[in-house]
């Protein structure tokens, strides 16, 4: 595929990445695999019919009036994800799946592959969210080997990370969200095929978020580790922030530091909903 410069602000980022350039229509051009510097990213969860693509298709027609300057993704379930690529053909807006098995192919009866979400017009993926870590006991290796899966496949992986509520009482939360960065990544990873997302598991859904200084403490905490993994390449991996982001929080949230966007919940699924977060942006 020939490589082609970059025209819009959102897609500055991709011309770190010029070996695997995926076109999007109308000359628009990113490198698949490669993972934006900044994301608003919807997690849909097990939510979505096909009347939901109304929802799609108000999104694509508001952002189509928009110079983005903040890469935009939607991960529906994976019943919609070709639908949902089809309508998003030729747009910015990226499509992501919310979970893949380790392996490509095999005898894993109701699992689906990255390279089949890579099929179905994904380039990214939620891995290790924390209602499959806690609500199906993922564990830190499991996911690291589906990070890996995800690479091979060439998507992105949004690897969520965060502590519980009683981990956060016991003061424990910096230990637990090193650990899930150190053992929830394979040995190779490339740094351009990642973006975090912290999530504490006690905001998710419920309203409650953490206090500015909080998100800030544990975002740098974050970027630390990841300069210490991946040395220089470690400071451009994208940090969102996830757990009841809202139109009326996200302007104050995305403007914390180190704080390089957002995965949202409930909010992604109606398109007024998140495109005020998107504004906020
Ligand atoms: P929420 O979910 O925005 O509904 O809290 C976030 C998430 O689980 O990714």
């Amino acid at each position: 595929m020939e490589a082609k410069r970059l025209r819009k602000p959102g897609f500055r980022e991709a011309r770190r990445f010029d070996k695997r350039l995926m076109h999007l229509g109308k000359g628009l051009v990113m490198a698949q695999g490669s993972a934006p510097r900044r994301l608003v990213a919807g997690n849909w969860k097990m939510n979505g019919l096909s009347r939901s693509l109304v929802e799609v298709r108000a999104l694509k027609s508001a952002l189509a009036a928009r110079a983005l300057s903040t890469t935009i993704a939607v991960c529906p379930p994976a019943t919609l994800l070709h639908q949902v690529s089809l309508e998003l053909k030729g747009t910015p807006i990226l499509v992501g799946g919310q979970d893949c098995h380790p392996e490509a192919t095999g005898p894993f009866t109701g699992d689906i592959s990255a390279e089949m979400l890579a099929d179905a017009g994904a380039s990214l993926v939620i891995l290790g969210h924390s209602e499959r870590r806690h609500g199906l006991h993922e564990s830190d290796e499991l996911i690291a080997r589906k990070v890996s899966g995800a690479q091979r496949a060439g998507l992105v992986s949004i690897l969520c990370i965060g502590e519980t509520e009683a981990e956060r009482d016991g003061g424990r939360t910096l230990d637990v969200v090193g650990r899930q960065i150190t053992y929830s990544l394979p040995q190779a990873m490339d740094a351009g095929a990642l973006v975090i997302a912290y999530e504490p598991v006690w905001a998710i859904g419920t309203g409650r978020v953490p206090s500015n200084s909080d998100i800030e403490s544990v975002h740098g905490f974050v970027r630390e580790r990841l300069k210490k993994r991946f040395g220089g390449d470690g400071a451009d991996i994208a940090i969102l922030y996830g757990g009841s982001v809202k139109p009326s929080n996200a302007g104050e949230i995305l403007k914390l530091k180190e704080v390089g966007g957002a995965l949202v919940g409930g909010a992604s699924l109606k398109a007024t909903d998140f495109l005020q977060i998107i504004d906020a942006a």
